[in-house]
């Protein structure tokens, strides 16, 4: 059976990172004997640019009907005319929603070769392995109503709400348990309950499910603190579960422990449907079309795709290992201090998949 990826590439760096994780998974496809079809949509500026909208129903329809979903990387400042009609960012954040992809997992984990690369003390990072479980199709992203350069009172002023149901958070608490439970039992739940509403909630809901999860350790941590306490104790975290906009910040943060935003996977997943999976960078405008880009982030999501979409661990864990491999071996693009281009490093993966 062929199994069908649809892919969105995006804007800046994001086609020359998607082609760079699509050779990784035509070569693990044919060494383990499975076959994909790939269809590609347009999202964010490109659409703008082609369709007149960030997230034309063509793209919708089609992922919708996908097995998985790969993206690159959505904006750039071509598009960032505050009075423009569209952003790239609502094509995002639309097909998020539309496919109601609400948890958004982040694994962290970095590599001893690159201790270097980071700027905290090695003795700090090792055994580092965090997984950020963010939820994503909720909170201040998503407000109603939302004002922008309002002017009624003459002075100008812009309104964003932030709201979440217990359900929405119970949800994505719950897959975060779960997950929990299979690694190292420890899970740091982030919120800012000492001024917010919507975090008091949440601090409820995740007393409620811990009740179901006796195994579990659990932990309330505030937002403030939690971004001092990963740069000084990374190791203490195994499972960190929160909300949209805490999730995009710290998991950005965490990246400096491995290094570069580069290297960084993620994985959107709802209850069943198609998950899409992307890196946790950006569109990197400053670098797009010089075939400089690391490709590892969205290599790496490839992988996850294959895991949490295909079911293909045993290619997943390929990928995985000769991305180790390759930088073990010293495979380094620009963002890491060398000289590799995307396709310069894709093939040093490519050549690890074959000797492992
Ligand atoms: C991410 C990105 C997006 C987000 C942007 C591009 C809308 O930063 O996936 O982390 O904030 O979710
Ligand atoms: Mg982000």
């Amino acid at each position: 059976m062929t199994r069908r990826i649809v892919v969105l590439p995006g804007d800046g760096i994001g086609p020359e990172v998607v082609v760079a994780a699509r050779q990784v998974l035509d070569a693990v496809s044919s060494r383990f004997g499975f076959r994909l079809a790939y269809e590609e949509q347009l999202i964010g500026g490109a659409a703008i640019d082609e369709a007149g909208e960030p997230l034309p129903d063509a793209t919708i329809e089609a992922c919708k009907n996908a097995d998985a979903i790969l993206l690159g990387a959505v904006g750039g400042p071509r598009w960032d005319d505050p009075k423009a009609r569209h952003r790239p960012e609502q094509g995002l954040l639309g097909i998020r929603r539309a496919l109601g992809l609400y948890a958004n997992l982040r694994p962290v984990r970095p590599y001893a070769a690159l201790a270097a690369a980071s700027p905290l003390k090695s003795d700090r990072l090792a055994g580092v392995n965090i997984l950020f479980v963010r939820e994503l199709t909720g909170g201040i992203y998503f407000g109603q109503p939302r004002f922008t350069e309002d002017t009624r009172d003459g002075g100008r002023r812009a309104v964003d709400t932030c709201e979440y149901t217990d359900g929405e958070i119970r949800r994505i608490v719950r897959l975060a348990f779960k997950i929990a439970a299979k690694r190292r039992g420890k899970l740091t739940s982030v919120d800012k309950a000492n001024v917010l509403a919507t975090s008091r909630l949440w601090r409820k809901v995740v007393d409620e499910v811990a009740v179901e999860h006796r195994g579990v350790i659990v932990e309330h941590r505030l937002v403030d603190s939690t971004a001092m306490r990963l740069v000084t104790d990374p190791g203490d975290f195994d499972v960190v579960v929160t909300e949209n906009m805490f999730g995009d910040i710290l998991s950005d943060e965490a990246a400096v422990f491995v290094g570069s935003l580069g290297l960084l996977p993620s994985a959107s997943l709802g209850d069943g449907g198609p998950g899409m999976y992307e890196p946790i960078h950006g569109s990197a405008p400053d670098i797009a079309g010089m075939g400089i880009a690391n490709p590892v982030g969205t290599i790496l999501s490839a992988a996850m795709l294959l895991r949490h979409s295909l079911d293909r661990e045993e290619a997943a864990v390929a990928i995985e290992d000769a991305v180790t491999a390759a930088i073990e071996g010293g495979a380094r693009t620009k963002d890491l201090g060398g000289d590799l281009s995307t396709q310069g490093m894709t093939e040093r993966v490519l050549e690890a998949l074959e000797n492992t």
